[in-house]
């Protein structure tokens, strides 16, 4: 399918297109994330009730985050906003950084960002990835001096950033493309039903099928970092 500069699109991403860089998605069959129930680790009950073991647990995903490197699939959807300029968004639920840095710009991280740390008393927020700030410690916040940076994390029970930006640019774009996400999580995986009343082709990409399969005009079965490169070149070429 060929597009030209004055198509909108708009890119959903979850955590299969890192699972090619080396990050574990979060619905891999034994239900666990890196070995913890995710109420345990990701709620803000868990950092109130545990905040030590919270803090240990995104402190070795912030670390990880020095070894993985972007792929295939994240360079892909760079050539594609290279091409269409302000007419891409690219919305991600990941909280890594493997899009900033295959070099994506007009990106929303709505589920929070794993390199940003924010002060649950003055609101600031530090992109803080030093050796200083990756260790057993918490850190402290420059702004207001309180002892206790929290990760930059939507937690469940907690809103979704950016949502009026990204309903308005799904309710306008012609073609919407999931990529790597199973579905589970909303408001992300209703967005298609947006892109959908609103006349957008959706396209799917995924190693398996997505709760959301039937909502997809076109669905794209296997690994990201092999099918999105040839996507791409088949849309811009
Ligand atoms: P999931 O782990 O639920 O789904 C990842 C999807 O990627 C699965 O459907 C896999 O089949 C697929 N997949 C795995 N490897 C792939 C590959 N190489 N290429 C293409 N697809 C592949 O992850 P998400 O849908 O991103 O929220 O999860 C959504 C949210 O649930 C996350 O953002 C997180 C989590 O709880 C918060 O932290 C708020």
């Amino acid at each position: 399918m060929k597009i030209n500069r004055d198509s909108k699109v708009v890119v959903l991403t979850g955590a299969g297109i890192s699972a090619e860089s080396g990050i574990k998605t979060f619905r891999d069959a034994d239900g666990l994330w890196e070995n913890h129930a995710i109420e345990e680790v990701a709620t803000p009950y868990a950092w109130q009730a545990n905040p030590q073991l919270v803090w240990q647990f995104y402190q070795a995903r912030r670390r990880q985050l020095l070894e993985v490197e972007p792929n295939m699939a994240h360079q892909a959807l760079v050539k594609l906003e290279e091409f269409l300029g302000d007419n891409f968004l690219l919305i991600t639920q990941n909280v890594d950084d493997l899009h900033g840095r295959a070099g994506s710009k007009n990106l929303i991280h709505m589920h929070g960002e794993l390199r940003v740390l924010r002060c649950e008393s003055c609101n600031e927020v530090f992109d803080y990835m030093e050796p200083e700030h990756l260790g057993a410690d918490y850190v402290a916040c420059e702004n207001c001096a309180s002892e206790r940076l929290r990760p930059h994390i939507v937690w469940f029970h907690e809103m979704p950033l950016k949502m009026p930006e990204i309903y308005a640019a799904v309710e306008d774009c012609d073609i919407f493309i999931t990529i790597g996400t199973s579905g589970h999580v909303y408001p992300a995986a209703g967005l298609i039903d947006i892109a959908k009343q609103s006349g957008a082709l959706c396209i799917g990409v995924n190693l398996d099928h997505p709760l959301n399969l039937a909502q997809h005009d076109d669905f794209l079965l296997g690994r990201a970092g092999e099918i999105l490169p040839k996507l791409v070149a088949e849309m811009i070429d």
